[in-house]
């Protein structure tokens, strides 16, 4: 079934109408399209194109149909080319002739347009609150497990720092995630109907009143840009994948810290999955998962920036393809922000492992060149002084803290026997501009 047919003489190929048709993909926007629908009808009626019978029926009639899709009593499907036409037909079905004329002054390609703002302008706002449970859940867990751990670079146990430090990191992380999305929101908040087809329309429509009824900020500013712009599906989905880039990471990091050679962690079994064969396997899918549908989240993005890099203004049935890749983003970035907020909820922290992996890993050796620095020993020699002191403290298998002040004074007069306050793993936390440490739990 379809809105057009006039200038046809026979029928689409079945498999023509199965590959036109995007009813399966964009039968989400029935909200977004009735609302659009109900604001040009509101427009229509008060710049007299419409009377206010006409305008009271066609309202009624979009009412009763989203009333009906809501409790399940109208079903989204059947032979229509897409959720416009689905709304439109049902319409006309119900209310009589006056159904058609909701389509007055308005074309698919500038309703799909506002459709699509609207719903990317809901979703966002969904997806900084997802950021915001996911910042607030790191934050919990990072006040309530500042305990020291090793941190790392090239994956070799660095300097000390706590679980909490780590933990803030990625807090940081999502705290610019969500300014990134709001700032994208700022961006689209525009109103493309009223733009028609690509040229606006010759009835004295007002696209202020649709711009205010539908709480847009502005109308866009240019008819063609208005129908073909897709920017801020992209400008969203490249801040998915920025999202989905720092959910990998983390993940990486518990996919490690939960390993047999690591122990930091445990994960609560409600995100772990076993083995079919071997009985005491606790595999972190549910971080593997995350990990992996960073790379699906890339892939729409650039299948979009793809589709879109050659066509000529203005709308192109190609821009259909739009929908498929920003639902699945979309959809994929809400999952995996939830489900990291429940590890990062449930998950068990293993402060005695992180603190003997301190111990093994000489992560005071810094600390040991600044005491020799601090009593004035130029840096450079420090750092080759402490060299030294690894070397024989590997050959002894012993700490540096496990020496003697005898021993350790063999490598410079300098040191004594304040060296061991001065470098003991937690003491180190508080001194300098490490203070951010301060709240150290033992
Ligand atoms: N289903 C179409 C889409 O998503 C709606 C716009 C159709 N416009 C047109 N001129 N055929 O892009």
């Amino acid at each position: 079934m379809k809105l057009w047919g006039g200038r046809f003489t026979s029928r689409a190929d079945e498999i023509m109408e199965q590959f036109n048709t995007s009813l399966p993909v964009d039968y989400r926007l029935y909200k977004e399209d009735i609302a659009g629908s109900l604001a040009h009808v509101k427009m229509l009626v008060q710049c007299g194109l419409l009377s206010s019978a006409e305008g009271e029926l066609l309202v009624q009639g979009l009412t009763s149909i989203l009333h009906d899709i809501d409790n399940g009593d109208l079903v989204i499907e059947g032979d229509y080319e897409d959720i416009h036409s689905f709304v439109e037909m049902h319409l006309t079905e119900r209310i009589g002739e006056t159904g058609k004329k909701l389509h007055t002054a308005r074309s698919r390609n500038d309703q799909v347009a506002v459709d699509m703002r609207l719903y990317a302008k809901n979703k966002a706002v969904e997806v900084m609150d997802g950021l915001q449970t996911l910042i607030d859940s790191l934050h919990v867990k990072a006040a309530v497990n500042n305990v020291i751990m090793p941190g790392y670079t090239h994956l070799q146990r660095a300097q000390v720092v706590t679980f909490g430090h780590h933990l803030g990191a990625y807090e940081q992380m999502f705290k610019r995630d969500k300014k990134r999305v709001g700032n994208a929101l700022e961006l689209l908040d525009e109103n493309p109907l009223g733009c028609g087809a690509l040229a606006g329309t010759t009835h004295a429509i007002d696209r202020d009143i649709t711009t205010s009824l539908l709480g847009f900020a502005k109308p866009v500013d240019n008819f063609l840009d208005g129908v073909s712009d897709r920017d801020y599906m992209l400008e969203l989905m490249s801040d998915f994948s920025i999202i989905m880039m720092h959910l990998s990471r983390l993940s990486e990091e518990m996919i490690l810290w939960s390993s047999q050679e690591f122990k930091f962690i445990t994960m609560a079994d409600a995100y772990s999955t076993g083995s079919s064969i071997m009985p005491q396997k606790k595999n972190p899918d549910a971080a593997e998962l995350i990990r992996g549908k960073t790379g699906r989240v890339y892939g729409s993005l650039f299948a979009l920036l793809t589709t879109l890099k050659g066509l000529p203004l203005t709308y192109n049935k190609d821009m259909q393809e739009d929908k498929e890749q920003f639902f699945d983003a979309l959809d994929t970035v809400l999952d995996c922000m939830e489900i990291m907020s429940k590890m990062i909820d449930t998950l068990q922290v293993n402060a005695d492992n992180m603190k003997a992996a301190i111990k093994a890993g000489f992560l005071n050796a810094t600390e040991v060149a600044d005491y020799l620095v601090a009593k004035g020993t130029p840096f450079r020699d420090a750092h080759e002084i402490v060299g030294k002191i690894i070397i024989y403290c590997e050959a002894e298998k012993k700490a540096i803290e496990d020496l003697t002040v005898q021993e350790l004074a063999k490598f410079s007069e300098k040191i004594a026997d304040d060296i061991y306050d001065y470098i003991d793993y937690e003491n180190i936390l508080t001194k300098g501009n490490k203070g951010i440490m301060r709240e150290v739990g033992k």
